[in-house]
């Protein structure tokens, strides 16, 4: 195996071992397969010609106006295509990054067959094969799928891919679904875009059940996910969705539609819903302390979600702009994104060095990110520690009743007023 980057920092971190990004077992994989000898890194995208299988999994950007942006998608299928021209030997060509519908067989094939001088389905095989792993637990999703996507027009080159997993995963293969490319680059969309609508349609029961007496949205959404039909995952209320996935994904399946002289109503609703939920925590502390002027305010988490350092799109980044208009001192900490943070809000916001100092003399705390190690702080340190014991928690980690007790205004995401 090879990895083929043009970013010579990343190659060294990469050859060293180091992985470039917190991710939970990245380091490990990447140490074991360097010390085996079967992976290596290089600049150079001649290398490629050997290879038998050619994955293009560069990043699709948003433009600006929302739409994909295939740049990056386009200059990989070049570069493969120069690799290859001179070989006699067939290479599987196969499309992993994140694309519209239309990109394999109008873009990458076209590019692929003007740059290597060989006809797709003759001297190099094409096919769509979305990935569906998630951030912080993409190790295990990479072995473990719940199933194999592999779209193409050439039944060749699907099979040859789809031996390839056989090989990969053993016995028992993860199902596999042999489509055209247009439907397997459309069932990446529709995933992410199915996923993102369970989070913002619990997150406006949320909402619903915040205005109801005695109502919890947590409670809502087991009763609902025992339902087989819903099912109990992605059924988390909190303070919105976000990270490098979802919120570009949404808006390239909704520039995508309009470009097809359709309105994604659906879609849009679902990323209006997120964008409203975002504010929701600062109209909470708004509520709680009045005036934020002057309020130092502690932000338990930082990384869009737990197990990542990535602030892509983080709903933390709104939600301390927010404060910050609004005239607060904002302190935070996260145990992974504190670098990635500092980048976007140098000395704008105060910086604590663990979770706990982060409450010292805090007039309010805002859980945003529902890391592991936040569950475990009793009510009794946010008291000892806060000027005032405000919690909002944003991801509901905390029992509401036990730290109503002890005497913290306590407001969660979802939980109704008590009235008897
Ligand atoms: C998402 C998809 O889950 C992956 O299947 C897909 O491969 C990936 O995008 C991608 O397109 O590359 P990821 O962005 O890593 O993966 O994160 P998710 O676990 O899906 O979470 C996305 C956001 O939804 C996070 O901000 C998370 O906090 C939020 N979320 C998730 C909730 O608020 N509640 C939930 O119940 C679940």
């Amino acid at each position: 195996m090879i990895g083929i980057d043009p970013d010579r920092d990343r190659l060294e971190k990469i050859r060293k071992a180091e992985a470039p990004f917190f991710e939970p077992k990245l380091k490990e994989c990447l140490a074991d397969t360097i010390a085996e000898g079967v992976f290596s890194v290089a600049d150079d995208s001649s290398v490629n010609m050997r290879s038998d299988l050619a994955y293009i999994a560069v990043g699709t950007p948003s433009s600006e106006d929302g739409s994909i942006d295939l740049t990056y998608v386009k200059n990989a299928a070049a570069a493969i295509g120069q690799s290859i021209c001179d070989t006699t030997h067939y290479q599987l060509v196969v499309v992993k990054s994140t694309v519209v519908p239309g990109t394999a067989r109008t873009l990458v094939k076209p590019v692929l067959e003007i740059e290597s001088g060989k006809a797709a389905g003759k001297g190099f095989g094409l096919c769509s094969n979305p990935e569906f792993l998630r951030e912080g637990n993409a190790v295990r999703d990479a072995e473990l799928p719940d199933r194999i996507v592999i779209g193409g027009e050439d039944v060749d080159a699907i099979t040859r891919l789809e031996n390839f997993y056989k090989e990969f995963h053993g016995e028992p293969t993860p199902p596999v679904i042999r489509t055209t490319h247009e439907s397997a680059e459309l069932i990446k969309y529709a995933n992410n875009a199915f996923l993102a609508m369970k989070v913002s349609f619990i997150n406006t029961i949320a909402n619903i059940a915040e205005r109801t007496p005695n109502a919890d949205v947590k409670a809502i959404a087991q009763g609902i996910g025992l339902d087989e039909r819903i099912g109990s995952k992605f059924l988390n209320a909190g303070l919105g969705w976000g990270g490098s996935c979802f919120p570009k994904d949404l808006r390239a399946l909704v520039r995508y539609s309009k470009s097809l002289h359709y309105d994604p109503e659906l879609i849009e609703a679902i990323v209006a819903t997120n964008e409203k939920q975002k504010r929701r925590a600062v109209e909470l502390a708004r509520q709680a302390l009045g005036s934020l002027k002057g309020k130092r305010i502690a932000i338990l988490g930082l990384a869009f979600k737990p197990e990542t350092d990535d602030m892509r799109e983080a709903v933390s980044i709104p939600l301390i702009r927010g404060l910050l208009t609004e005239g607060a001192n904002v302190v935070a900490y996260d145990p992974a994104a504190m670098q990635n943070a500092r980048a976007i809000f140098r000395d704008r916001i105060t910086y604590a060095s663990d979770p706990c100092g982060c409450l010292d003399q805090a007039d309010c705390c805002i859980i945003a990110t529902e890391w592991h190690e936040f569950k475990t702080i009793t009510p009794r340190i946010f008291l000892e520690r806060m000027r005032h014991p405000v919690v909002i928690d944003g991801r509901r980690i905390y029992n509401a009743d036990e730290f109503s007790s002890e005497g913290i205004r306590f407001m969660g995401i979802g939980l109704g007023p008590k009235a008897s």
